[in-house]
């Protein structure tokens, strides 16, 4: 019998060269975005003059099976991928599990995580378009890190709104945006109408990526030739995501092995969509029937305690309506350590599956979290991102399992970037500081209250 590798990698030559969309293999679409004014589903034109054009034809393509990924974005890309899918032989001894686990490891970049794959397409297009600025939000930094690498290798100039709360534990994360040339805020912040109504509102608030996008957006959309780019949520970001899915299912037939359970960290689901898609195109055709577990903060619920409502996916609520898995756009999670994962809502395309039970949701607290983190950081020699944590606790919890049943099960999870930035986290977790919040029915409630109302058109 084969010995199967600590790290599989691809050549460059079996690098995937189409994105995979999802969408078009799904029995049922998720419901379309809605155009905030009219409530009518949003057009390319409608999305023109927030996002690129190319973009926006890939946000609304519900048909295309494969799209291609340009030369210039292949090229870039072998810069960092294929990235390796590592056997955690030594987590798997010191779990004294039968399982065999597998993870992706997205980290191998300056941005620390998988948030490059998609910058650079998006860099790539807002170029091609002749664009003179972007306009981001970041949440734990890796996404707006990322862009600020895509932007300068393109020369666009770019703007980031960091959410408040992380900008203060992760100080490192301005000057590494700043060295690769972006512009970086602290968000709220009075550089924007809808920052200072909402600072108005509440002076010492921690801030949230939906109050983030609410900036950008505006400051996208008053600035000639600029456009707005987002780092999760949207169907072109699960799209070019989708390679890290397809580069793994291809390493994982280089040893012949194929996951029964696939487990992804979700934030606004862009990672756990790219990783899942050809897997949830196995069941979907009927070719094969692993279970795909999501693993979210249990102070930021949307799957777990969400609604299943049309909402807003900023707090300003100029961006589009999407159909998605909400905690509403006004809800504030409590700082969590990790940043990434706190978002109201969660990408149109994993809600709607979710929905129709092609995957499960499990919440976990943040404390739990930092175990499996500091466990993993041992055996497998890499210091994961807070936002990873979750899917590592979701493998060890799947591990532990298997280690009751005695089945030896092909665990598969996507490890999506490090955490080097996230010190401050470590440390709380270390003296016994970390705290866990978990939202009251109470406080949900709230957020529920504030869901629009969508007329029957
Ligand atoms: C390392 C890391 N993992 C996961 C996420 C969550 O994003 P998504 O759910 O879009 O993959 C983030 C977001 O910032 C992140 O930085």
């Amino acid at each position: 019998m084969m010995k199967i590798p600590h790290r599989i990698y691809l050549t460059e030559d079996q690098m995937p060269k189409q994105w995979y969309n999802l969408r078009a293999d799904m029995k049922e679409l998720p419901d379309p975005m809605l155009n905030p004014k009219t409530y009518k589903p949003a057009t390319e034109e409608d999305l023109y003059p927030v996002f690129c054009t190319e973009l926006a034809k890939q946000e609304l393509d519900n048909t295309t099976c494969y799209i291609d990924i340009p030369e210039e974005v292949q090229e870039f890309y072998k810069m960092f991928r294929p990235s390796p899918l590592i056997r955690a032989y030594n987590l798997e001894k010191a779990l004294g599990t039968p399982a065999k686990i597998y993870y992706k490891y997205e980290g191998n970049n300056t941005s620390g995580s998988h948030k490059l794959n998609s910058a650079i397409a998006q860099a790539y297009y807002a170029k091609k378009q002749g664009l003179t600025s972007v306009t981001t939000e970041t949440g734990a930094g890796q996404w707006g890190t990322a862009l600020a690498e895509a932007c300068s290798y393109y020369n666009i100039p770019l703007t980031v709104y960091m959410v408040k709360c992380s900008y203060e534990q992760k100080p490192f994360r301005k000057s590494i945006i700043e060295t690769f040339d972006g512009k970086i805020v602290p968000s709220p912040s009075n550089t924007t109408n809808v920052g200072r109504a909402i600072l108005k509102a509440d002076p010492t608030t921690s801030g949230s990526l939906g109050s983030a996008i609410s900036e950008a957006v505006e400051k996208a959309v008053t600035t000639e030739g600029c456009r707005y780019v987002l780092g999760s949520v949207l169907n072109q970001v699960v799209l070019h995501q989708s390679i890290i899915g397809l580069e793994s299912k291809i390493a994982m037939e280089m040893i012949d092995e194929y996951p029964d359970v696939v487990i992804g960290c979700a934030g606004g689901g862009s990672n756990l969509g790219g990783l899942i898609a050809p897997f949830v195109q196995d069941k979907l055709t009927g070719k094969a029937n692993p279970r795909i577990v999501a693993v979210e903060p249990a102070s930021c619920p949307s799957l777990t305690r969400g609604r299943y409502a049309y909402d807003y996916c900023d707090v300003g609520k100029i961006t589009p309506l999407a159909r998605m898995y909400t905690l509403g756009c006004s809800f504030v999670p409590s700082a969590n350590h990790a940043g990434g994962l706190r978002y109201h809502g969660m990408s149109p395309i994993v809600s709607k599956l979710y929905h129709d039970e092609y995957m499960e949701a499990i919440s976990v607290e943040q404390t739990k979290v930092f175990e499996a983190a500091t466990l993993f950081a041992k055996q497998e020699t890499i210091l994961p991102a807070p936002e990873s944590s979750h899917a590592i606790y979701g493998a060890v919890l799947e591990a532990l399992k298997c280690k009751e049943t005695g089945e030896a099960k092909t665990i598969l999870f996507g490890l999506t970037g490090t955490g080097y930035f996230d010190m401050m986290a470590y440390e709380a977790y270390l003296k016994g500081t970390m705290k866990d919040y978990i939202p009251t029915e109470k406080d949900l409630e709230k957020g529920f209250s504030e869901l629009p109302i969508i007329p029957k058109n």
